[in-house]
């Protein structure tokens, strides 16, 4: 068993791969935290919670008194609001007397194999219950009887941990829940820095570092999405940490909607991370013998630096939280039109679009926005999926039966949370739209967002999408989500629900998506929000790939890449080789390959030197897919540090193949170049295969290649394809 209770010291021990994480029952049956980093056998840790105190101002608790103990200075577990620790707090209920003071204290743990998935909600899963074991620890708030029930599931095979809390109401008055986080985790000291991942539209996943501070940093969302903005995720690294060296702690929430990641210095230098559901705009009515559930807080550690941290997530998420027959299954090289058209094309601009596509090797044709109600701008018709018969004139059936006689497959777009105010279901539902009675709806893009959280609005969309794709031979799906949440209110809901509407929302897009996965399952689902405004893990668990961003510029590309592969892995990012002009087909390619790879261009208009161009690279991206896709990353350059050329390397499971890509982004000059790889067995012979050869792997990673005359100029790129002897 990965979690053992130590029965002697009261405290339990969690075992992964690459750490140990320990905590344990004290005085008052306080859960206190003590340890979590590189692994340590079993020994007394208690002392490690030591803190330094200060008796006025650090109330002492009367349950415990213990002396150097204050909720406030001690390490915990799960800290609650208003009984003495002044410090982040990770839950809060407001009782039936109107106050917010809660106290949480261990009851009764079980230890079991295996892991339970989230009623309703998506989290990471088992293939076998041997991978992973649970421990559950009840915890009371004994004045007002509030149960939390505490769920944690170590990875055996990983270092990871899964955390996520639920709440009962076992009373006879109802409560809100104020506030839940997911994880809350103290680190001894502050001598740490934080690592996320910020944007906008078409500039997703840049990353920012930072040391910590005393006081309060944080990224949150609170657009009803995880957004563009701030990623559910963050790492706290030592300092100093490189791709290869150094602890760290990452942390990514399973969850699509309003989210905060909050890490708080104290005046004492201690560091609290808590990550969970967004407090602002949140609060959830607990009826007596009603439950909630937090989402799942995934927790990674290494001390093997950055890059050893990403491969975890990566192998992770790839076994553990994506699904279907697509999980390990090679995907569709598929054309998306949007970039190519627009809402500017009818059945016959498609039709050639198949012709052209097949002729140049590619298997799937996407139909992006603009092929339903009167759509013909970006102003009308959300809501009203039922085909424009103006502008496919054989219908939809007629369509894809042309394109599936031409050998390619069929995929089509949808943006089911929306609708346009020049829609027939508006006009017939004005109601169906978020809005807050006596206030102006805000719009953008000139659309509204449906009310996902109400039931019958949601049937009613999955309905007409139903329809669609159970009469016509369609395998892939785009779901679309191109604006934020506002006047967040619900029409259905009495008032003390009001809190509730974002994450009701939320759930209502998860259940709709599983219904489409379940009903469908030879659909390939692909998410997108404007591009990558919605890339985190709870969308993954139903769409095996995200498009990762409208910004197809393949050199702004590679800092959108790098940083979405901080925690996701290849296989998920959605890339595609479009008509950008900033570099040519060759590093389009390269840095597209770096993906779900795709292009997303109007091919009647390529040269005929362009089309044998593409054509060639067809045949490059299936030499290397199962290097990219089932390999592991290894990031040489990144463009974070260095403004002139980045480098990264796919390496195989068993070290046998690796594919290097080395991008100019800017000349340097003449600058000396030599290149260390990364990943491969020391003792194996590598042959290059374009040259002949041969490197030993030891030399590769020590002493590096000479790449000082490769190609260099602006915007230029080459590849290394390394295979074992
Ligand atoms: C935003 C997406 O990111 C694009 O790829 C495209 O599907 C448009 N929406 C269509 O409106």
């Amino acid at each position: 068993m990965s979690i053992r209770f130590i029965e002697q010291t009261k405290t339990f021990k969690l075992d992964s791969k690459t750490s140990t994480y320990m905590f344990g029952i004290f005085e008052g049956n306080y859960l206190v935290h003590y340890y979590y980093g590189a692994p340590i056998p079993d020994e007394d840790v208690t002392e490690l919670r030591f803190r330094p105190n200060f008796a006025s101002f650090c109330p002492d608790s009367p349950t415990a008194m213990v002396q150097n103990f204050s909720p406030d200075v001690t390490p915990l577990e799960y800290s609650t609001f208003g009984t003495g620790d002044f410090r982040l707090s990770a839950f809060a209920v407001e009782n039936s007397d109107g106050n917010k003071v809660t106290d949480l204290r261990y009851v009764s743990h079980k230890i079991y194999k295996g892991k339970e998935p989230i009623p309703g909600m998506p989290s990471l899963y088992l293939n076998n219950e041997d991978e992973a074991d649970t421990l559950e620890i009840v915890t009371e708030d004994k004045a007002t009887g509030v149960r939390a029930t505490l769920i944690y599931t170590v990875f055996n095979d990983y270092g990871a941990i899964t955390r996520r809390v639920k709440v009962e109401n076992p009373t006879d008055k109802p409560f809100y829940i104020d506030t839940i986080h997911s994880a809350c985790v103290d680190f001894p000291g502050k001598d740490y820095e934080m690592l996320d991942l910020y944007g906008r539209w078409v500039k997703e996943r840049a990353l920012e570092r930072y040391p910590l501070h005393r006081g309060i940093q944080s990224i949150k969302s609170k657009r009803g999405s995880s957004s563009h903005n701030h990623n559910p995720f963050t790492a706290i690294i030592s300092k100093g940490t490189t791709e290869d060296y150094g602890d760290c702690y990452g942390f990514n929430l399973v969850y699509s909607s309003n989210f905060s990641i909050d890490v708080e210095v104290d005046a004492f230098a201690s560091t609290r991370l808590v990550m969970g559901i967004n407090p602002d705009g949140f609060k959830w009515y607990l009826e007596p013998g009603e439950e909630f559930y937090s989402p799942e807080a995934v927790m990674v550690y290494t001390n093997q630096g950055l890059g050893e941290m990403s491969r975890i997530f990566h192998r992770l998420y790839g076994n553990n939280l994506i699904r279907g027959q697509w999980k390990k299954a090679k995907r569709p090289l598929l054309i998306n039109n949007w970039e190519g058209t627009g809402m500017d094309f009818d059945h016959d601009k498609l039709v050639s679009f198949a012709h052209h596509a097949k002729d140049i090797g590619l298997e799937m044709l996407v139909m992006d926005d603009g092929w339903f109600g009167k759509r013909d701008d970006d102003k009308s018709s959300l809501g009203d999926w039922k085909v424009a018969e103006y502008k496919l004139q054989k219908g939809l059936s007629g369509l894809i039966k042309e394109v599936n006689n031409c050998g390619l497959k069929f995929g089509i777009w949808f943006e089911p949370e929306m609708i346009s105010p020049d829609s027939d279901i508006y006009r017939e539902h004005p109601d169906w739209c978020l809005h807050t009675e006596g206030r102006d709806k805000s719009i953008a893009r000139t659309q509204y967002v449906i009310d996902y959280s109400r039931k019958e609005v949601r049937e009613h969309i999955y309905g007409m999408m139903h329809d669609i794709l159970s009469s016509n031979n369609i395998d892939y799906v785009k779901w679309d989500f191109n604006r934020n949440l506002t006047e967040v209110s619900c029409a259905q809901l009495p008032k003390e629900r009001q809190g509730e509407v974002f994450h009701r929302f939320v759930l209502g897009t998860y259940e709709s998506m599983d219904r489409l996965t379940k009903d469908f399952p030879h659909i390939l689902l692909e998410n997108c929000s404007g591009g990558g405004g919605r890339f985190d893990p709870g969308m993954l668990y139903y769409s095996p790939q995200i498009w990762t961003s409208d910004n197809t510029d393949p050199i702004e590309r590679l800092t959108i890449q790098f940083g979405t592969s901080l925690c996701y892995p290849t296989s998920t990012m959605g890339a595609h080789v479009s008509a950008s002009r900033r570099a040519g087909y060759e590093t389009k390619m390269n840095v597209a390959l770096w993906g779900s790879f795709g292009y997303e261009l109007d091919p009647d208009k390529l040269t005929a030197e362009e089309k044998a161009e593409i054509t060639a690279q067809i045949a490059l991206y299936h030499k290397y897919y199962d290097v990219i896709h089932y390999g592991d990353l290894y990031r040489l350059i990144t463009p974070f540090e260095d403004a002139f050329r980045v480098a990264w390397e796919h390496v195989s499971e068993d070290k046998n193949e690796a594919l290097v890509t080395v991008v100019q982004m800017r000349h340097p000059y003449d600058e000396f170049f030599m290149l260390k790889l990364k990943g491969l067995d020391p003792e194996k012979v590598y042959v290059e295969q374009e040259s002949g050869k041969k490197y030993s792997g030891a030399y590769l990673m020590n002493a590096g290649l000479n790449l000082t005359y490769k190609p260099n100029g602006d915007g230029a790129s080459f590849r290394i394809h390394l295979i074992a002897e």
